[in-house]
């Protein structure tokens, strides 16, 4: 067996989060240049399957660390698709430049990586789907109560529209998946113009679960309320979708903004992303808000080619420890 290598890309939420746990529809975006990377090479005899991760400084067995996350992906990926009663000797080693806990999909890239490299070493031709499917209970038991959407555009690598429906009928759509008894629509969205985000790492790291739960116990202390600020996030998804479709970026600007104000509301900013999203509005961007689970991570801003030099210095005064411009198109090649 030669070395196998697979990768998988980061992801930005560009609005729509937390509000699409609770059945509301949000869009995701594939960061397909910031990558994690799985190799897997042949183990000594006898040596079972280790696991070297790189950015944690950690290597273990996955017979010594059975209930570590990787370790149950990858005996449920081989017992899915594997020969059955055989552990094979691999020596799997992660690599990403995904910033940890930081909103970018760092756990659900890492993961898809790794699915994606046993599949070619079980040389089977698994879709999308099955990737997907496969992480997402690996993020359900880790995470809680992930929507899914995380390990969906990361594994499909394009931008889509995402609404987890537990209760709601399939509706028709180019692309659908149904796991754990769960609808989901998940549909490729159309980008009539293609526009520039910068990304503003406030290097605050922030588990999901954290945010995630919290707004669960607000949620169940107060309903009402959540379930109001949840549909109006979710409107302003809808609008979103259709002005990404007219390639009106400067109307998107506003409601990405007003979406930072809603995710504010719902408890899950941080002072370290308002003072990025303030220095972002005062440079003369178009909209920013904070982006995936929040307490922490990024934000992103959407800014006219122009202004892009100004804003990213702007972000850097304000405490960014990183800034990443991405051009995002419908496609990518
Ligand atoms: C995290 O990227 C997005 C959240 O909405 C959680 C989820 O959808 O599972 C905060």
């Amino acid at each position: 067996m030669s070395t196998i290598t697979a990768s998988a890309p980061a992801k930005l939420i560009l609005c729509g989060e937390h509000a699409v746990v609770y059945g509301r529809p949000a869009i995701a975006l594939p960061l397909v240049g910031i990558r994690a990377r799985a190799e897997i090479a042949p183990g000594q005899p006898g040596s079972g399957i280790s696991i070297l991760a790189r950015d944690l400084r950690r290597r273990w067995r996955v017979a010594d660390d059975p209930g570590h996350p990787l370790s149950e992906l990858i005996t449920s990926t081989l017992a899915h698709y594997g020969a059955p009663g055989s552990t094979p000797d691999l020596r799997i080693t992660i690599k990403s430049t995904i910033p940890i806990a930081s909103g970018m999909g760092s756990g659900a890239a890492v993961a898809t990586a790794l699915v994606r490299a046993l599949a070619v070493y079980l040389d089977r031709d698994l879709p999308p789907e099955a990737i997907s499917a496969l992480v997402y209970a690996s993020e359900q038991r880790f995470h809680g109560t992930p929507s899914g959407i995380d390990n969906t555009v990361i594994a499909y690598e394009q931008p889509i529209w995402f609404i987890r429906q537990s209760s709601l009928p399939a509706v028709s759509s180019q692309l659908q998946e149904a796991s754990n008894n769960e609808q989901r629509t998940i549909e490729p969205i159309t980008i009539a113009a293609p526009f520039t985000l910068l990304i503003g790492d406030t290097g605050v790291r922030s588990a999901t679960r954290e945010p995630v739960g919290h707004v669960r116990q607000r949620w169940q202390a107060d309903p009402a309320r959540y379930e109001a600020l949840f549909d109006q996030i979710g409107r302003l998804v809808t609008k979103a979708r259709s002005l990404l479709a007219q390639g009106d970026l400067a109307s998107l600007g506003p409601l990405l903004s007003q979406n930072h104000i809603l995710l504010q509301q719902a408890g899950v900013s941080a002072p370290e992303l308002d003072a990025l999203v303030a220095a972002a509005q005062q440079a003369g961007v178009l909209g920013a808000k904070l982006s995936g689970a929040g307490w922490g991570g990024v934000i992103l801003a959407l800014v006219a080619p122009e202004h892009q030099n100004a804003v990213a210095h702007a972000l850097r005064q304000a405490g960014a420890k990183r800034v990443i411009a991405t051009t995002v198109r419908e496609h990518f090649v």
